[in-house]
C-alpha cells in the first residue's frame, strides 16, 4: 500500500457494441466505484475515468448486420451504457467515447511518436482477404478444419477443441467466417510495436510494482505465463476503415487496431473531463505526475493490455519525453469472472441479463449489494436470483434496514422524533461503541487493498451487533424502567446508523442517502470524512426526518419470473438440447481404421513461442517417436513424464509451429474445457492396441 499525493482510477472501456451486464460490472465497475467513493470519503484527490471503446471490428459486423454505420452502433450503445452505468450508480468523473476527435489527436500523438523515432517496424505478410465482404480477415473471423485434430469449426487463431495455437493458414479448407466464401491470400504490411524489447523492463517494473502494492496472485500468474512464452511484436495496424485513420502514405486504407488506442482513452477521457471543467491542463496534474497513484481496474481478459501492452506503450513514449513521462499503472485489480446461474453469460442462448433490464425490475443498491458480496475477486463467482434474493431480504431488509428503521421508529414513538441524550455509560454501551470505532480502519484496510467482499463484511458485522446491541439492552423495558438508559440506547443506536450511513456510501450510495436523511444531518452522506465516520456525530435533541422503509422484500414469485425470464429467454427456439460436437454416424470398418496404442511419455517440453504445445517423446513398444499435442496449458511438462497416455498411432505426420509430430494424444475435456490425457487403466505396457 502506497500513499499518494493522488489517485488516478480508470475501468476498462467497455465496447459500444451491446448492452452492459452483470459479468461486466461484477469485473471492473462496482469494485472500482466502491475503491473511489471510499477514498472520496478519505478525503482523497481522484479522479475516475472511463468511457465507450467504440473501435474494432465486432462493431462494424453489427453495422453490417443492420445496415446501418458504425458510428450509428456506437452512438446507441454508448447513450444507452452511459444511461445504465448512472442509473447502477456508478461516480464517473468522466464517460467519455473513444469516435471523439480529441481521442483520435491522442491516439495519433502517440502512434506517430514512435512512428517518428523508428520504434515501429514495417512487416510485409500474406493475409486472408475476403472479395464479397472485401475486407482483410482478423485470424479469428476464419474458420476452417484444424489440421491437428479434425475439429471443422477451429479458428483461425485456435482450436477450441484441442486447444491448439493456430495460423489462418494451417487451416484445412478455410472459410470467411462473415460471408461463407473461400478467402484468398493478399500481400499486405503493416506496422509492429517491439514489445520483446520491453521484456526485461516489464518484469523489473511488475517486480516493483507488486512488491509495493500487493498484485493479486492471478494478474501475477497470467503474466508469468506470458513473459514465459517471451513478448513478440504486435502489430498495432489492421486493414479497416473504421477506427483511428492513420495519416501515413501506404496506409490510408488502415487505422490503428483498436487495443493501442482503447489503452489510451484513458488519456483522452481524462483531458476531455478537464476540458470540460474548464481547466484543460487539469489532466496533466494525474497523468504526468510521480505522486500519482494509477489503479486500472479490468476484467481476467484484459490483464494482458494493462500490464504488459499499456505500460510497454507509455515506458516508450517517457523514453524520449522527459519532460513529459506518463504513470504507469501502480496496480491492476483484475477480478475473475461472475457467472449467471451457473452457466455463462450468453446473450444467444439468452442467459443473463442486461443492467438496464435489471434495473427495470429492481433497484440498484440491492443490485449492488449482492455483487460487493460475491464479487469474482479471486475465482470466477455465480449470481444466482434465489441467493439475490435471500442477501436483500435477509441481509439488506433484516439486519441492515431493521436496525435503521427500528431505532428511528423507536426514538419516534418514545422520543417525539428527538435524539434522546447520553447518561454515564453501562460496559454493553462502552463495548458498542469501542466496536464502532475499529470498524473505518479496518473496512478501510480492505478496502486499500481491493478487497471489497471483506470490507462490507466489517462493516455489515457492525449492522449485526448493533442489532443484537438493540436487543441486549431491551430499551422497551428501560423506556419505563430506566429512562436515562433508554435514552443512552437510542442514542448510540442513532450514532450507529449514522456511522453505518457513511461507510455503506460506497456499497449503497442511494440508500445511504436515504438513511443521512431519515436522520435529517447536513448535506451530503457523499461529503462526510470516512476518519470520523465513528465520531458520535448527532447531537442531542436533533430532530429525526421522516421513517421509511429502507429495503423491501422480494417475494418468491417475482424471483421465479426473473429466473424464467432470463435463463431461457423466449426469444430463443425451444429445442431439446443436443449432445455437443455429435459426428455422423461410422461403421465398425471405419473404426478399424483407426491404429489406436498405449503410448508411455518419456520425455516432455514447452515448444518454445507456443503458449499450447507441448512436445512429446513417447515409447510405443520398441519405439520412439515424437509428438506435439496442444495440452501446454493444461499440463506442466513434468507432469506428463511417466504417464501412459492413448494415441492415435496411424494418424499422418505433421509440423506444428516447426515441429515434427508423429501421431496424436487422446485426450478429453471437462465442462470448463479444462483437458486430461486418456490414460489406460491398469499396467498396460506400452504399444498394446486399443481396440
Ligand atoms: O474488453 C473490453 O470490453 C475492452 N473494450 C476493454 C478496453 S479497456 C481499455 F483499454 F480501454
Ligand atoms: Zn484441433
Amino acid at each position: 500500500m502506497t500513499e499518494a499525493k493522488r489517485i488516478l482510477v480508470t475501468a476498462a472501456l467497455p465496447y459500444a457494441n451491446g448492452p452492459i451486464h452483470l459479468g461486466h460490472l461484477a469485473g471492473a465497475y462496482l469494485p472500482s466505484d466502491i475503491y473511489v467513493r471510499y477514498q472520496r470519503l478519505k478525503g482523497r484527490e481522484i479522479v475516475f475515468i472511463c468511457g465507450s471503446d467504440e473501435h474494432g471490428v465486432p462493431i462494424t459486423l453489427t453495422a453490417d448486420k443492420e445496415k446501418i454505420t458504425p458510428q450509428a452502433v456506437v452512438d446507441r450503445y454508448h447513450e444507452m451504457n452511459k444511461k445504465a452505468f448512472e442509473q447502477f450508480g456508478m461516480s464517473f468523473d468522466s464517460y467519455s467515447r473513444t469516435s471523439l476527435p480529441l481521442h483520435h489527436q491522442t491516439a495519433l500523438e502517440f502512434f506517430l511518436d514512435f512512428h517518428r523515432r523508428g520504434i515501429l517496424r514495417e512487416k510485409q505478410e500474406k493475409q486472408f482477404f475476403d472479395p464479397k465482404a472485401n475486407m482483410f480477415l482478423p485470424d479469428r473471423y476464419v474458420e476452417g478444419t484444424c489440421p491437428i485434430c479434425g475439429n471443422t469449426e477451429a479458428r483461425g487463431d485456435q482450436c477450441e477443441r484441442c486447444g491448439s495455437y493456430l495460423n489462418p493458414t494451417d487451416l484445412i479448407n478455410p472459410k470467411s467466417k462473415i460471408s461463407g466464401e473461400v478467402p484468398v491470400l493478399r500481400e499486405t504490411s503493416h506496422l509492429y510495436f517491439p514489445l520483446g524489447e520491453f521484456q526485461s523492463r516489464l518484469e523489473a517494473y511488475m517486480q516493483e510494482r507488486s512488491a509495493r502494492d500487493g498484485w493479486k496472485e492471478n494478474v501475477l500468474k497470467y503474466c508469468q505465463s506470458w513473459f514465459n512464452d517471451g513478448l513478440q511484436d504486435r502489430a498495432v495496424t489492421r486493414d479497416l476503415d473504421w477506427g483511428v485513420k492513420i495519416p501515413l502514405s501506404g496506409y490510408e486504407s488502415k487505422v490503428l487496431y483498436v487495443w493501442f488506442d482503447a489503452v489510451l482513452g484513458y488519456i483522452s477521457s481524462t483531458k476531455e473531463w478537464a476540458q470540460r471543467n474548464g481547466n484543460p491542463d487539469a489532466w496533466k496534474k494525474f497523468w504526468l505526475d510521480d505522486g500519482t497513484k494509477y489503479l486500472a481496474f479490468i476484467g481476467k481478459d484484459n490483464v494482458v493490455f494493462h500490464c504488459i501492452v499499456f505500460p510497454a506503450m507509455l515506458m516508450a513514449w517517457n523514453d524520449a519525453h522527459a519532460a513529459e513521462r506518463y504513470v504507469l499503472p501502480e496496480n491492476v485489480p483484475a477480478n475473475e469472472f461472475l457467472n449467471f446461474e451457473g452457466q455463462k453469460f450468453s446473450k444467444s442462448r439468452g442467459i443473463g441479463i442486461d443492467v438496464q433490464d435489471f434495473l427495470a425490475r429492481f433497484p440498484a443498491d440491492p443490485l449492488r449489494y449482492y455483487l460487493a458480496s460475491s464479487l469474482p475477486e479471486y475465482r470466477d463467482s455465480d449470481f444466482y436470483w434465489k441467493d439475490f434474493q435471500a442477501k436483500n431480504n435477509n441481509e439488506l431488509a433484516d439486519i441492515l434496514g431493521n436496525f435503521v428503521n427500528r431505532t428511528l421508529a423507536f426514538a419516534g414513538r418514545t422520543f417525539s422524533g428527538a435524539t434522546p441524550g447520553r447518561g454515564a455509560l453501562s460496559p454493553r454501551d462502552a463495548a458498542m461503541i469501542e466496536g464502532m470505532k475499529a470498524v473505518p480502519g479496518a473496512a478501510g484496510l480492505c478496502f486499500e487493498q481491493y478487497r471489497f467482499r471483506d470490507g462490507l463484511l466489517e462493516i455489515m458485522n457492525l449492522a449485526r451487533s448493533a442489532n443484537k446491541y438493540f436487543n441486549d439492552s431491551e430499551p422497551w423495558k428501560t423506556a419505563k424502567s430506566d429512562p436515562t438508559q433508554c435514552g443512552t440506547t437510542i442514542n448510540i443506536s442513532l450514532q450507529i446508523a449514522r456511522t453505518l450511513a457513511i461507510l455503506m456510501s460506497p456499497i449503497i450510495p442511494a440508500s445511504a442517502e436515504r438513511i443521512w436523511k431519515m436522520l435529517n444531518l447536513d448535506g451530503s452522506v457523499t461529503a462526510q470524512s470516512w476518519d470520523k465516520a465513528a465520531e458520535l456525530g448527532i447531537p442531542d435533541g436533533r430532530h429525526l426526518g421522516t421513517v421509511e422503509i429502507l429495503f423491501t422484500k422480494i417475494d418468491d414469485d417475482v424471483i421465479d419470473k426473473a429466473i424464467k425470464d432470463t435463463t431461457n429467454a423466449p426469444t430463443v427456439p425451444q429445442t431439446p438440447p443436443k449432445p455437443v460436437d455429435v459426428k455422423p454416424e461410422i461403421t465398425i470398418d471405419d473404426f478399424k481404421k483407426l491404429d489406436l496404442r498405449v503410448a508411455k511419455i518419456v520425455q516432455c517440453e514447452n515448444v518454445p513461442k507456443s503458449e499450447k504445445l507441448l512436445k512429446l517423446q513417447v515409447e510405443v513398444g520398441n519405439e520412439k517417436r515424437q509428438i506435439v499435442a496442444g495440452i501446454a496449458k493444461h499440463y506442466k511438462p513434468e507432469e506428463l513424464v511417466g504417464k501412459s497416455v492413448v494415441v492415435v498411432y496411424n494418424l499422418a505426420p505433421a509440423k506444428l509451429m516447426g515441429q515434427e509430430s508423429k501421431g496424436m494424444v487422446l485426450a478429453a475435456s471437462d465442462d470448463e474445457g479444462k483437458l486430461f490425457v486418456v490414460t489406460p487403466s491398469g499396467e498396460l505396457p506400452s504399444g498394446s492396441v486399443v481396440r
